[in-house]
């Protein structure tokens, strides 16, 4: 399978569309409502806007100072990617960003709403209709098999008349169909990372956060998510943010915001490309000391 989606991702897109078509079913990005793409020379609304954040935790008498003034926008149909060392301050920055955790001090706006101003109530209700999580451990549920993994936002919070062909549109895009009866323990590490990101997809989110994905993956497994990221940001126009050491993954993105020291450090704007090739990113980045 691996041969055949590495030969899928490297296929023109042109020829995947049609492939698509031949295959006479409907497409993610047909089935999907789309985000609208960023088009060059005109400037969309941001989804997502982060003004002036600080974030101090408390830990005994002493405090981190883990954000010290970010700002930053994400318009709609992007692919940012944040990067940074460790301790630099991307996962608290991304937790502020998806309404998992509030600011100490700025705001986070999206959707035109100021979201760190939210009751947890309101907070949970967006989190769980609005935004789709993805972490670096794939928390998916042993006993449940991976449909019922992917639907699990659905069983929650019940769900809409098409949730099953919801469910099986998202094993389609991340390139799962065949598995649907299997445990987590019967799939590979990057399967599983797949049904996660697939759970995030389900509920059609507004924007996927993803903090470090493909941390735990192998450089095949890396390759196939970030494949299914591509896919569902370039053909279904979801917008991503995505938290990552590994510059491969960064090269995915529209942008790159390098993170240091609770600040953002840098921009380096890459544009939408077929090519993934990391080569300009890591010069980019060895310029700036990452
Ligand atoms: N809940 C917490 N309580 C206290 N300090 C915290 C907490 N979460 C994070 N920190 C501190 O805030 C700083 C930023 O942490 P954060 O997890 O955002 O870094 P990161 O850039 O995601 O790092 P990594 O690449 O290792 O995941 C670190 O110094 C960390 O120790
Ligand atoms: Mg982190």
């Amino acid at each position: 399978m691996a041969g055949l989606l590495r030969r899928r991702s490297q296929m023109p897109f042109a020829a995947t569309l049609e492939r698509e078509r031949i295959q006479a079913r409907p497409t993610w990005s047909a089935l999907r409502p789309a985000n609208p793409q960023p088009t060059s020379g005109v400037r969309m609304p941001p989804i997502l806007e982060a003004r002036d954040l600080t974030k101090v935790y408390a830990l005994g008498k002493t405090t981190v100072e883990a954000l010290r003034g970010v700002s930053m926008s994400v318009e709609p149909g992007e692919f940012v990617a944040l990067m940074g060392p460790s301790g630099s301050g991307k996962s608290t920055l991304l937790q502020l960003l998806g309404g998992l955790d509030r600011p100490t001090t700025g705001s986070v706006v999206f959707e035109g709403r100021d979201i760190s101003r939210l009751t947890d109530g309101q907070a949970t209700r967006l989190r769980r209709e609005r935004t789709g999580y993805i972490f670096q451990a794939f928390n998916l549920i042993p006993l449940l098999d991976v449909r019922e993994n992917i639907a699990l936002p659905f069983t929650i919070a019940g769900g809409p008349k098409d949730r099953k062909e919801r469910v099986r549109q998202v094993i389609d895009l991340v390139e799962l169909t065949g598995k649907e009866r299997h445990r987590p323990d019967q799939l590979s590490a990057g399967e599983q990372q797949r049904v996660a990101v697939a759970r995030a997809l389900v509920t059609r989110p507004s924007i996927l956060l993803a903090d470090e994905p493909t941390g735990n993956l192998d450089y095949t497994n890396s390759g196939e998510l970030l494949d299914a990221l591509w896919r569902s940001c370039d053909q279904g126009g979801q917008t991503i943010v995505l938290v990552t050491h590994d510059a491969r993954a960064a090269a995915y993105a529209d942008r790159v915001l390098v993170i240091g020291d609770g600040r953002i450090q840098d921009e380096i704007v890459l544009g939408r490309r077929e090519d993934h090739s990391a080569a300009t990113l890591i010069a980019r980045l060895a310029q700036v000391g990452l």
